[in-house]
């Protein structure tokens, strides 16, 4: 007997299972806040990420123009989640793929991708947008070679922004029963926000839409500014930021954008998981992280809707493997040794000044004027023989001032005390109660660095 089909309740495929994420209501994170805070749980979607969205709009649309026919290809630089919607859609329609993705990207992504049986090619991190090694280069050159290819180009394409203009957008104003005050997004393309905030600011214009940058990105400072100063800086957070302004990313719908950095990101990622039990990735880190931030100022008459764009899963060697975040310095390690002190200090100095002995006691100040600092060892060869201050130097000259242009050896003190870099913090700690102001890190015998009394302070107090 053939069975009754219209009594089974099932998805035609893959595809149809994309998109009705769920709202989940924030209980502990959000303590001590007044408005009531909801995130939109895109890690959901059936590849993991909010992308699954595009990716299959992306290809229907290459299809209805006549760009793409049976048997092609489908190419796309992706930091990973995009290339996993258009893997999914490619493999129900037929297509193969190819995917460039910087090599920061987790090698769970890469791996996943390989999976659906996708060509992954990685490209440098650490070069600008433009250049010939890039992922979207290297992405761009590969369609030019391969005939019926066509290339996602979620960057430019104006599907990437429609797609949540349909899907994203009405599915907030839906679960929020119209009651939404407030959309919190990260922006990496810029597709999600723009297509979101559009359909939301339709429905609504009063609804505030704040994006997310993270530090080392353009966005934040060209929002504000309409400009940019190039980056050489790198970030660890994958998926957004850019060093560009993508097609996709309508500012206009945008109100403010706000910022926050790779170890507070990492961190409201792990609190998400351990405090909510939403296992959420690096980026819906920092969405968190900025927008509990943002709504310290809003009133318990606010609806705020934060968009988390992919799972924790694809960062267990990461985000998760602590071992991975101590080498990063985003965790501190059990034993505290002072290389760790070392590695922690801010990046606007060198870790070590130093002056040659034979080197002048002009030049000794002006190195002191220069970096700020206090103190300066003076080395002979790789040792340090003694240490000049800036104002056991200004005695010096002030009674001779002809001492000025003589050898500094003439007019240093004792050396530093020296620790070996393995040494634990707690060995400086005690020079600091004797009012040494600060102590020599070595490698062996090779000063590396100094850390002053005001290092350690500032250490522990963070
Ligand atoms: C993990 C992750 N977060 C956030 C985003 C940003 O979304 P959009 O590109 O729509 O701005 C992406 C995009 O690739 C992503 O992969």
């Amino acid at each position: 007997m053939l069975k009754d089909i219209s009594k089974i309740k099932f998805y035609n495929n893959i595809l149809d299972t994309i998109g009705n994420t769920p709202l989940i209501k924030l209980n502990k994170i959000n303590k001590g806040l007044k408005p009531l805070i909801f995130v939109k749980a895109e890690f959901f979607n059936p590849g993991g990420s909010v992308k699954d969205r595009i990716g299959v709009e992306i290809i229907a649309d290459a299809e209805k123009t006549g760009r793409i026919k049976p048997g092609g290809t489908v190419v796309e630089s992706t930091s990973g989640n995009t290339g996993m919607g258009l893997a999914i859609a490619a493999a129900v329609k037929g297509y193969k793929t190819v995917f460039t993705m910087p090599d920061k990207m987790s090698q769970e992504k890469v791996m996943n991708l390989r999976a659906f049986g996708a060509e992954v090619i990685v490209t440098p991190t650490a070069v600008p947008h433009e250049s010939p090694e890039s992922y979207t280069s290297v992405a761009k050159k590969r369609v030019e070679e391969t005939p019926n290819s066509i290339l996602a180009d979620q960057y430019e394409n104006p599907k990437n922004a429609e797609a949540h203009y349909k899907t994203t957008g009405p599915e907030i104003w839906e679960q929020t029963g119209g009651q939404i005050d407030y959309f919190i997004c990260g922006i990496g393309t810029g597709g999600t926000i723009s297509g979101t905030a559009k359909y939301l600011k339709e429905k609504n214009p009063r609804i505030k839409v704040i994006g997310v940058d993270i530090k080392g990105s353009i966005l934040h400072e060209y929002f504000y500014t309409k400009k940019y100063s190039p980056v050489f800086k790198t970030y660890k957070v994958e998926g957004i930021g850019q060093d560009f302004i993508p097609g996709a990313l309508d500012f206009s719908v945008v109100d403010e954008v706000i910022v926050s950095d790779d170890p507070e990101s990492f961190h409201a990622a792990r609190r998400m998981t351990r405090e909510e039990g939403i296992f959420v990735g690096g980026s819906c880190g920092t969405a968190i992280a900025a927008g509990l931030k943002y709504c310290e100022k809003l009133s318990e008459h606010d609806v705020v809707v934060i968009l988390l764009p992919d799972g924790g899963s694809r960062y267990v060697s990461k985000i998760y493997n602590d071992v991975w975040m101590k080498e990063n310095g985003f965790l501190k390690p059990e034993r505290v040794t002072m290389k760790y002190v070392l590695t922690d200090k801010s990046v606007d100095i060198p870790k070590l000044v130093v002056v040659e002995k034979t080197a002048t006691v002009r030049k000794a100040l002006e190195l002191i004027k220069q970096y700020s600092i206090s103190q300066l060892p003076v080395i002979e060869g790789n040792k340090c023989i003694g240490t000049v201050t800036e104002s056991n130097l200004l005695s010096v000259v002030l009674n001779d001032s002809t001492k000025f242009d003589k050898a500094v050896e003439h007019s240093m003190e004792a050396p530093l005390p020296t620790i070996h870099m393995n040494e634990e913090m707690q060995s400086a700690v005690k020079y600091f109660a004797q009012k040494i102001p600060a102590v020599l890190v070595v490698d062996d015998t090779k000063p590396i660095g100094i850390v002053t009394r005001f290092d350690i302070l500032d250490f522990m107090s963070h």
